[in-house]
């Protein structure tokens, strides 16, 4: 254990949340009450703080803006069947964030500084938890460099901050999805697997010419071939082919999803072969087309399972098979409802009560 300042908490005289119809909120607009932030500065991290949300101000000089040294990690929030608030697998974000902060040179965020100020935030806004099946708090924990500086070198002081949004589900319909083969969301050596701010900047211009096309998102292949697949839009891909759960394996360039992982666990509990490994679009198009490719999915923490109805694939689309209930991505998706609701057993010890 280190020793953290105790948390400085201003408390909001203005609470927003009888403003907010907490069953009807379009993802990622509506913010609760509190923020948490705290300063690096003389290779320290100085005293947290609890403050009303609200804007901040910054140098225009300021190096994240210039040259990207920002973070962030995506988490949820759930109410329990008990009452209480509990949080997904919180320390599987703090290592990522941490992985993260490593590849773009910013310092560590030691475990209690994060779990303290993350479950002071969650208790104080406890109420903005929505309790709608299917809704959560997402958390958005993040970190960026702030010397207003404009020479290129990491920073060397930092703000890192975490803000709250209830939410409902990210996507309501099943994804047209085709495949990128012109254009590269991350290389093998890059950041890509590195929950960093230029990643996401990076990739929205392809995907609005895909979006343009009709299509939701891409499936993004590799930077070397343009054959393999890499993720699916903001998530991790997975497949169902012939029986067996099939997923890109990790590397530099891909993500290592919570959500993923979670599911590649349960898929292993239920006893199903599970393979990371490389997978090529013709694989997948192979399997669609003689009818092997049962189910495809995006994984992630903002849509937890989003599943795939149409992948298209030079210049033609292909629609998947409809899924049944009992089909991998629906029951998968409703064992981790149950255990994120606390009605299943947590036999992994994946929740944290805050
Ligand atoms: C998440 O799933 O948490 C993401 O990071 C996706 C997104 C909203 C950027």
């Amino acid at each position: 254990m280190i020793d953290i300042l105790p948390i400085r908490i201003q408390r909001t005289t203005a609470s927003r949340l009888a403003e907010v119809d907490l069953d009807h909120i379009e993802f990622g607009k509506v913010f609760s009450d509190h923020m948490f932030a705290v300063e690096y500065r003389d290779g320290e991290w100085q005293e947290p703080q609890i403050v009303p949300y609200g804007d901040m101000a910054v140098s225009p000089a300021n190096s994240a803006l210039h040259y990207g040294q920002a973070i962030f990690e995506g988490m949820k929030a759930y109410q329990q069947a008990d009452g209480g608030v509990a949080l997904f697998r919180p320390l599987d974000n703090w290592a990522r964030l941490n992985a993260s902060a490593e590849r773009m040179c910013m310092p560590a965020i030691p475990e209690e500084l994060f779990m303290q100020g993350l479950k002071e935030l969650i208790r104080l806004d406890a109420k903005w938890v929505p309790a709608k099946e299917g809704s959560s708090l997402y958390i958005r924990p993040f970190m960026f460099a702030t010397d207003g500086f404009i020479g290129v070198r990491p920073s060397d002081t930092y703000r890192f901050m975490i803000f709250t949004c209830p939410v409902n589900a990210y996507y309501n319909k099943p994804l047209r999805v085709r495949f990128e083969q012109k254009y590269v969301r991350s290389a093998e050596g890059g950041a890509g697997f590195a929950k960093a701010a230029g990643n996401y900047g990076g990739a929205m211009m392809p995907s609005k010419l895909a979006q343009d096309e009709g299509y939701h998102q891409l499936l993004w292949t590799d930077a070397s071939e343009h054959q393999y697949v890499e993720e699916s839009g903001t998530m991790n891909a997975i497949f169902v082919i012939d029986g067996r759960v099939v997923t890109p394996a990790l590397s530099t360039s891909i993500l290592d999803g919570i959500t993923r992982r979670s599911v590649l666990q349960l898929a292993r509990d239920w006893g199903m072969p599970v393979e990371e490994r490389k997978v090529s679009s013709l694989e997948i198009m192979d399997a669609l087309t003689k009818g092997k490719l049962h189910e495809a999915f995006g994984v992630g923490t903002a849509a937890t399972i989003a599943p795939i109805a149409t992948i298209g694939f030079e210049g033609h689309d292909y629609d998947l098979p409809t899924v049944g209930p009992d089909a991998f991505s629906k029951r998968v998706s409703a064992a981790l409802e149950a255990i994120r609701s606390g009605e299943a057993t947590d036999s992994h010890s994946w929740m944290v009560k805050v």
